[in-house]
């Protein structure tokens, strides 16, 4: 059984001190439980005082948003996985479509930091997703199986068992108008079904694939109903301590 997993991506949001007092908040709020993960995923500049204030060993798991896939170099302005590591980051965001639609990131750089990021024992959160007129023309599938391949093409079975890959349509991202549960759940099946057929069936049962998009502490239940979700990757409504636990504290309970 999958274990769900809950990331919150701050995105461009929270200082390091903003971060410190969610992490305060939030933990008075809600406490650990085995039957779900959850993941911060901080600014850069947030990540070391998000780690101290975590603590050793925290039930909470830190990730980033973005890495670069050369370990160093004349690389102004960008973050190595290293550097990720060595800040206890678990977990990297990496082809959001923040980053694709207005960073011009495209597959092959995209694959390159798949790559990097599990080289360096950082387990990738792989987003994918479809624009509004691909859904409507018919191109949901084909798109996103694009970028899957794009992403992933060439890992090994036990590599891509550490991958995950987050559904999150584009049209879904920051507009109230999350996807439904059945429209979700086609996407997922395809996304399962691809990585059955080009690795094999254990790693297909492994892989957790989350739903991104205009989650919320009302509509997560619904969602997180199918076994064919395995989690969220939440935006807008992991910015508040309050509606962040609300999410959490339904993860937990939903595959008791
Ligand atoms: P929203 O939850 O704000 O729609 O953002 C989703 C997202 O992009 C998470 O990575």
């Amino acid at each position: 059984m999958r274990r769900p997993l809950i990331v919150g991506n701050w995105k461009m949001n929270k200082t390091a001190s903003e971060a410190v007092a969610f992490i305060r908040d939030f933990r008075e709020r809600v406490a650990a439980s085995p039957h779900a993960e959850v993941v911060l995923a901080p600014a850069f500049t947030a990540l070391e005082s998000a780690r101290n204030a975590l603590g050793p060993s925290s039930w909470i798991g830190l990730g980033a948003q973005n890495v670069h896939w050369e370990t160093h170099g004349s690389f102004t302005g960008e973050v190595s996985a290293p550097m990720l590591r060595e800040l206890d980051c678990r977990y990297v965001i990496v082809g959001h479509s923040d980053r694709r639609t207005l960073f011009g990131e495209r597959d092959e750089t995209i694959q390159k930091k798949v790559q990097a990021a599990l080289r360096h024992g950082l387990s990738p959160i792989l987003c994918v997703g479809e624009s509004l007129a691909e859904r409507e023309t018919g191109l949901t599938e084909s798109v996103v199986t694009a970028q899957l391949n794009g992403g992933l093409a060439g890992l090994s079975p036990q590599d891509l068992a550490t991958v995950t890959i987050a559904y999150e349509p584009v049209w879904a991202i920051g507009t109230g108008r999350a996807a439904t549960t059945e429209q979700a759940v086609t996407v997922h099946r395809s996304i399962r079904l691809f990585v059955e057929t080009g690795w094999d069936n254990d790693t297909a049962s492994v892989v957790r694939i989350l739903y991104g998009g205009s989650v919320t502490p009302q509509n997560i239940e619904p969602l997180l109903a199918s076994d064919a979700i395995d989690g969220a990757l939440v935006g807008g409504a992991c910015l508040s301590p309050d509606s962040f636990a609300r999410i959490v504290r339904s993860a937990q309970i939903q595959r008791v």
